[in-house]
């Protein structure tokens, strides 16, 4: 933030009749109509990480709200974890999603958020995700498969877009046993059209979505697409009546288990959007950032490969190798440390609160960082650089545990982290033991934080065969 535009004043100890021992935290002055929104709009990550200097709560507006950032693991604790009850979600930044994502975990809150956590929590269980390591690895085989003419050619291709398609590929199957890579299907291109237009929509959602704007048409557009698909894949289940495995079918077949009953269309629809949309970039991203800071450490890929190739002897992974791939997991670890890729996200107080001795009103936006807080240097010495063994039992043992929240934490915790980090480890296993992935000579690499952390200008990459 530029100091021309933004200064910070001083904590004050003003009182309030409410909470009168508490100060107000230091506050970002802005000029303009939305306060500090704009600033945060035009680079969020610099935004983050220069308003880390006023302190760890820092207070600022956003467009019509007060707003409190917050960086340190104690404070990120108490929100999500220890008073968790006094937050919630009702916030514009998930409320625009309301009309794609509708209510499905994600955006959705309270008793209702509750009921449909419990109904959906087996889905995730570690006994049903164990299923989808063969679906993973199988649709990694291919990509190996198809990447053995780039290697042999030295062409190039966008890593980031290859795991995007990647991960796509592989929610498709878990979600509904279904091919998305298949072109006669139109899931895949609406998801990635959904994808890249909510990400500016996120940060620029005016004229609003039912003025019929090109972007706003084109979102709508994608929306019902994805919304006819899996309307008529809900009805062909219901029709079919059988457990064919897939997440689809265990919100089927999911109960109340005082009421007996089962997920209506729209609740099974709004859930499976948010799975669709929640469950792929994430996890590309974070593969697509490892890829990029291995090809800049060779010391460390050099590490990984020697863990791999001893661990794997060759073969293709299974869910048994996976604790004894711990250098695999800790690159991993380490990438989502430096490269967040849910870097952003936030909460609104219910009722007054206090944060390391300030005074949190109701009805306050709260900003939760895991970029910001994973860059702090009290709890990361030498925060920018790539280093996963910070992540040894031990190392970990003496950090706060809110230091480190890539999947969030407390009740509301991303349900999908346990898929996520098995995929990716095995997807880092298996492509690691074939090829040797460098960065195109002059090619920007530059984080974009949009709906998730992404290279802004994708990651040219050519294949090598070890
Ligand atoms: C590296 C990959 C991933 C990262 C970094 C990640 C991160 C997160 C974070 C930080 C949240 C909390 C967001 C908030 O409170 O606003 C979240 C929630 C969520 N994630 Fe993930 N996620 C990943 C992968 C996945 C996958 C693979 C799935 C599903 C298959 C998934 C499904 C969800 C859902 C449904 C929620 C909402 C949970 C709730 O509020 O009950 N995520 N994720």
């Amino acid at each position: 933030m530029s100091k021309s535009s933004t200064h910070v004043e001083q904590a004050t100890t003003k009182a309030t009749s409410t909470s009168s021992q508490y100060k107000s935290p230091p506050r970002l002055r802005s000029h303009g109509l939305l306060g500090s929104a704009s600033e945060m709009q035009r680079d969020p990550l610099k935004f983050l990480r220069e308003a880390r200097q006023y302190g760890d709560v820092v207070r600022m507006r956003f467009v019509f709200s007060d707003a409190y950032l917050i960086y340190h693991p104690d404070s990120v604790k108490h929100v999500l974890q220890e008073n968790n009850r006094n937050y919630n979600k009702d916030l514009f930044t998930y409320k625009i999603f309301y009309p794609f994502l509708g209510h499905g975990l994600l955006t959705n809150d309270g008793e209702s958020w509750l009921h449909q956590r419990r109904l959906m929590q087996p889905a995730f269980h570690r006994k049903r995700i164990a299923t989808y390591g063969t679906i993973m690895t199988d649709a990694t085989v291919a990509l190996l498969e198809r990447w053995q003419s780039n290697s042999q050619q030295d062409s190039s291709l966008d890593i980031a877009k290859e795991m995007m398609n990647l991960t796509l590929g592989i929610v498709g199957q878990t979600l509904f046993s279904l091919d998305l890579s298949d072109e006669t299907n139109m899931i895949g291109p609406a998801v990635t059209t959904m994808l890249n237009l909510l990400g500016h929509y996120i940060y620029s959602p005016f004229p609003p979505i039912n003025v019929p704007t090109s972007r706003n048409r084109r979102l709508l557009a994608a929306n019902r697409t994805l919304e006819q698909v899996i309307y008529r894949m809900i009805a062909e289940r219901r029709q079919q009546n059988m457990d064919t495995g897939d997440l689809l079918s265990v919100l089927l077949s999911a109960r109340d288990e005082e009421t007996g009953e089962g997920m209506n269309d729209q609740q099974i629809r709004d859930e499976l959007m948010t799975m669709l949309i929640a469950g792929h970039e994430t996890t590309a991203n974070a593969l697509a950032w490892t890829w990029y800071l291995l090809s800049q450490h060779p010391e460390i890929e050099q590490r990984l490969y020697h863990e791999i190739d001893g661990v794997l002897g060759g073969s293709i992974p299974t869910l048994e190798h996976l604790p004894d791939l711990k250098y695999t997991n800790m690159v991993l670890e380490e990438t989502l440390r430096l490269y967040p890729t849910a870097g952003i996200f936030g909460r609104k107080t219910i009722a007054n609160d206090e944060l390391r001795g300030y005074r949190i009103p109701a009805n306050s936006m709260i900003v939760i960082s895991p970029y910001a807080t994973h860059h702090h240097p009290d709890y990361w010495p030498d925060p920018e650089r790539f280093d996963p063994d910070r992540f040894t039992p031990e190392r970990s043992a003496d950090r706060p545990h809110y230091a480190y929240f890539p999947f969030s934490g407390g009740p509301r915790m991303c349900i999908g982290s346990s898929f996520a980090m098995m995929e990716a480890q095995l997807i880092l296993a298996m492509i690691a033991q074939r090829y040797q992935l460098r960065l195109v000579p002059g090619h920007p690499v530059e984080p974009q934080l949009l709906v998730t952390l992404r290279p802004k200008y994708g990651l040219q990459m050519t294949i090598h065969q070890r």
